[in-house]
């Protein structure tokens, strides 16, 4: 049988599921924090694993997520309803200040993605929503309506890296114009985006294996969830709560949380490069600021874990381990 059966519809497959486990667990009757439950792949996997005394809270911001927590009897484990950059708040509520270990896998889940109504889809018509947590926050057709042109095409330039931004964002604030002036219809689903968007850029655009629009959509996804702003505050606290020996991983699934992730660990790895260059002053060796994390593993699914699971071929793992340095900064 493969190592990666199929899901039912609905189901979420995770990428880098054991390979994640076997790195973050460093003790079995530690403290762990799945920062992103999903349908709880990684967490289970925690739990078989875990000894008597380990605890693992999980977060999800997707209320469907934590539904889907909320039938793991176990008393071991304890889900949030809430985004991961509150990590430290919602440990602080439930006194822990230590943890071994934290895994982001990041992104959204297949459910998401699946289910029309939630808007992440382009191939699949829904409204245009895209919030992970539907219960707040604008969503991303009550963005569409109200961002300035310059916001817009900044957005689908850097989340998306799309370089036809201009244009799109062109043609967004004309169909804004058409529904105002002449009760044209305003861009409220996910097909009417994609059209748009594949009509801006068509002619221009040469991968055809992409849809055209996929750039764009990842861009309003991002930026509607803020989730590179999410990311760079989790990561900081996070490693700031690691005990000594304590793993942060994080999956990533393309290069802007990517690179994040890899510019966080390296900064705390080396912080000495960071530093000289700042001050600008020679610093004697016991001045220099020492390494408060270290980059030990980036593991990529292996081929049958991409033949089986297309989700998987975008995937990057970074491993890094606290030292015994205080975290700059740390009050505890
Ligand atoms: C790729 S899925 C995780 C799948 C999970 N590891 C599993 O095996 O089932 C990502 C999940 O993280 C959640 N998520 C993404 N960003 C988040 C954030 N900033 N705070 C909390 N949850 C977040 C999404 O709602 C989604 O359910």
């Amino acid at each position: 049988m493969s190592r990666f059966p199929s899901p039912r519809a609905g189901e979420h497959r995770s990428v880098l599921a054991q390979p994640a486990v076997d790195h973050v667990l460093t003790d079995l009757d530690g403290t762990y924090v799945d920062a992103t439950f999903g349908r709880g792949g990684h967490s289970r996997l925690i739990l078989e694993r875990l000894a008597q005394n380990g605890r693992l809270i999980a977060f999800d911001r997707d209320p469907q997520a934590v539904e889907a927590g909320a039938s793991i009897a176990d008393p071991r484990f304890h889900i949030e309803h809430t985004p991961f950059s509150r990590l430290r708040v919602t440990l602080d509520t439930l006194s822990v200040t230590r943890v071994h270990g934290v895994l982001f896998d990041l992104g959204v889940s297949s459910p998401q993605i699946d289910d029309p109504l939630r808007g992440f889809s382009l191939r699949a018509d829904g409204p245009l929503d895209m919030r992970m947590d539907p219960s707040r926050g604008e969503t991303a057709a009550d963005w569409l309506a109200r961002a300035p042109f310059e916001e817009l095409a900044q957005v689908i330039r850097e989340d998306g890296e799309e370089r036809f931004a201009a244009s799109i964002a062109k043609a967004i604030v004309a169909r804004r114009a058409d529904a105002d002036t002449r009760g044209g219809r305003p861009l409220s689903t996910t097909a009417d985006l994609a059209a748009l968007v594949a009509n801006a850029v068509g002619r221009s655009r040469k991968d055809a294996a992409q849809h055209p629009a996929t750039r764009t959509f990842q861009a309003i996804r991002i930026h509607i969830n803020r989730e590179l702003e999410e990311l760079a505050s989790a990561l900081e606290q996070a490693a700031a709560l690691l005990a000594t020996g304590g793993r942060l991983v994080a999956i990533s699934f393309h290069s802007l949380e990517d690179r994040i992730v890899k510019r966080f660990i390296e900064a705390h790895h080396h912080p000495e490069r960071a530093s000289g260059d700042q001050r600008r002053l020679p610093l004697r060796a016991d001045q220099l600021p020492r390494a408060t994390l270290a980059a030990i593993a980036r593991v990529y699914p292996d081929e049958a874990e991409m033949a089986a699971n297309p989700r998987a071929r975008s995937a990057v793992m970074r491993v890094a381990e606290r030292t015994a340095e205080p975290w700059p900064g740390a009050h505890r």
